[in-house]
């Protein structure tokens, strides 16, 4: 399997500039005393934009192994867009990953798969990885239809992509009811629907694709879950909210693998 394992800590809106230097210094302490093999599980950091400009300062300055990114990106290249970040801004910055298509992104500001597809060709074209989101609410979990309804967003968001493409993106699965709430899926259900997403990657695009993509699962991942939902076939690993806010135990959770 050439897939590598992927610990990505999504800080939302947390931590300003002077706090995120404070947990990456912090998060790289933690990483040397474990003796993290990168090679095993690359690290990622993907804090609010107002941070990244300090993240990349000690990640350069220190040398850092460390890879990080945003949460959102414009689909526009510049202009009139107020608000607005760009591709341009963040690879300037030495951003590598971008998610699109959050549950929070996508219920608070209403961002349809067709957006989130558009945004993850972007972020691919400026070359960077997209970190594409997708995941069930509660109702449609109990429903049963929780499969069919994360392969449907998918599908929307990667309409007419090539395979090529598709192998060099991160797919993240959440369940919504799993997000913040101390409730993880537990690894089996996680599995099912990765394994599902994978599968459907087959279909769509063909096997070599389906074990490139990567699949990540997220929602109150944490030390004590991670090596088990690791030890499922299609899950690559995980998209950290709430644990990758301290940095002792986001580095414990990117040492699964011991
Ligand atoms: P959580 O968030 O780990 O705090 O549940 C995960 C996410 O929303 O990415």
């Amino acid at each position: 399997m050439t897939r590598t394992p992927l610990m990505a800590g999504n800080w939302k809106m947390n931590l300003d500039h002077l706090e995120a230097n404070h947990l990456v210094q912090g998060l790289a302490m933690h990483l040397r005393d474990n003796n993290h093999d990168y090679d095993k599980c690359e690290v990622l950091v993907i804090p609010p934009f107002t941070d990244i400009r300090t993240v990349q300062t000690i990640v350069d300055s220190e040398e850092l192994n460390i890879k990080y990114g945003a949460q959102d990106v414009s689909i526009h290249d510049n202009g009139a867009y107020t608000g607005e970040i760009s591709t341009a801004m963040l690879t300037k910055l030495g951003c590598t990953y971008v998610v699109m298509g959050h549950s929070e992104r996508r219920e608070y500001h209403s961002e349809s798969d067709q957006l989130v597809g558009a945004k993850a060709r972007k972020v691919l074209d400026a070359g960077m990885t997209p970190i594409l989101c997708c995941g069930e609410a509660l109702e449609v979990r109990k429903a049963g239809t929780h499969v069919e309804f994360v392969l449907s967003q998918i599908r929307a968001a990667l309409e007419n992509w090539s395979a090529e493409d598709v192998a060099k993106i991160v797919i993240a699965y959440e369940p919504i009811w799993a997000i913040g709430t101390g409730e993880t899926a537990t690894a089996a259900d996680a599995q099912e629907v990765c394994g599902a997403i994978r599968q459907a990657l087959a279909e769509d695009f063909g096997a070599q694709t389906a074990e490139s993509t990567r699949v990540l699962y997220g929602g109150s991942a944490n030390p004590g879950n991670v090596k088990e939902l690791m030890a499922q076939p299609d899950i690559d690993g995980a998209l950290i909210g709430g644990a990758s806010l301290k940095a002792e135990s986001f580095a414990a959770m990117c040492g699964f693998y011991a």
